[in-house]
């Protein structure tokens, strides 16, 4: 087991860890989720807070927390979108319905353990980079851990579960091929984060990761080098494709998503129209059982909620090489781990 200490740190984006981190984030989270199927208490958190601040929906995030705190002895407390002041930075328009970060951050830090947070999209004019502006400002203030559960940049804690169940479910990593690749939805309204955070996140582990998307929907340039960064570092490659059933021939791994086609320099917000041109012409991309067929027997990745029919079809994300379920679930164990050694 890798050891290293992470005590009062910040989780906001894997660029900020070392492979040795990562590894000790996830062999906590193996140990935990191992006393949990036992039914050994591992009551690590007891009497401490969590809080979260949603300012999206969520099913998988808010309950992987919340229950994860209950298993570690804690609580976490749930701050719902809407009954919550919208956070505000310096230079912001003043509403009543606003607070300032700086207060909202050092208030709660008075009160328990460590401050969690969504923000992406909607509540950020979809101006790519404001939502992890945000997230930031809170850790910029706040004298208690600040975990990322999602900005419009990065979902570090969706990578955490994804690598983990690559662990389980293909044993060592080193060699074997990930393709994160675009797929078609109906909906232009979605983040970054997960495909930015999934080819980060198997960049520590010496795979051979493919980004495969159709032209006019690039992913952060920034995201893109610290991955090759990595790669370097730790093995492995990285390599671009815009054909879908090229990048699909031999993979050991599939992760097909949508994400939105957005100007990640944050100078302009995302423009639903343009977006929706680029989505309209690339229908195509869209995983059926032929495109599995070509893979080297891969399994089915996806942080879920999926467009089934748009980004998938029933007969894969239901198929047996699909491990969306234990991918969902691995969320509360790698959340575990994490917060069991930051908080
Ligand atoms: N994967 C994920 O973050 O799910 P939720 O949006 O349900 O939290």
């Amino acid at each position: 087991m890798a050891a290293t200490n992470l005590q009062g740190r910040d989780f906001i984006t894997l660029m900020d860890l070392d492979r040795e981190q990562v590894e000790t984030i996830l062999d906590t989270a193996d140990d935990l989720k191992r006393k949990w199927i036992r039914g050994e208490p591992h009551r690590l958190l007891q009497d401490k807070s969590l809080f979260m601040l949603f300012y999206n929906t969520s099913l998988r995030t808010r309950n992987s927390f919340e229950a994860g705190m209950t298993q570690l002895g804690g609580h976490a407390h749930f701050l719902q979108p809407g009954a919550v002041y919208t956070p505000a930075l310096p230079g912001d328009e003043v509403a009543y319905s606003t607070e300032r970060v700086a207060d909202v951050a050092r208030v709660l830090a008075e009160m328990g353990h460590a401050t969690a947070l969504r923000i992406y999209g909607k509540p950020t004019g979809w101006l790519y980079g404001k939502g992890d502006q945000i997230v930031r400002e809170f850790a910029r203030w706040s004298r208690i851990p600040v975990i990322n559960m999602e900005d419009d940049m990065y979902h570090p804690c969706q990578a955490l579960a994804d690598v983990m169940t690559m662990r389980e479910k293909l044993g060592e990593l080193r060699g074997k091929k990930f393709v994160m690749s675009w797929a078609y939805s109906g909906s232009v309204e979605k983040p970054l984060a997960v495909p930015q955070s999934a080819i980060l996140g198997a960049s520590f582990f010496g795979m051979d990761i493919v980004l495969a998307h159709p032209e006019g929907l690039d992913l952060d340039p920034n995201v893109l080098q610290a991955t090759k960064d990595n790669v370097r570092r730790y093995g492995g490659s990285f390599e671009l494709s815009s054909d879908m059933d090229e990048a699909f021939r031999g993979a050991h791994v599939v992760y097909p998503k949508a994400w939105t086609a957005q100007d990640t320099s944050g100078k302009t917000p995302m423009d639903p129209e343009k977006a929706k041109k680029i989505f309209e012409a690339n229908k195509d991309w869209l995983c059926t059982k032929e495109k599995m067929a070509l893979t080297d027997d891969a399994i089915y990745m996806h942080c879920l909620p999926a467009d089934r029919g748009m980004e998938v079809t029933d007969e894969v994300i239901d198929g047996p090489n699909s491990v969306i379920v234990e991918e969902a679930a691995n969320r509360m164990h790698a959340q575990k781990g994490l917060m069991a050694l930051i908080m």
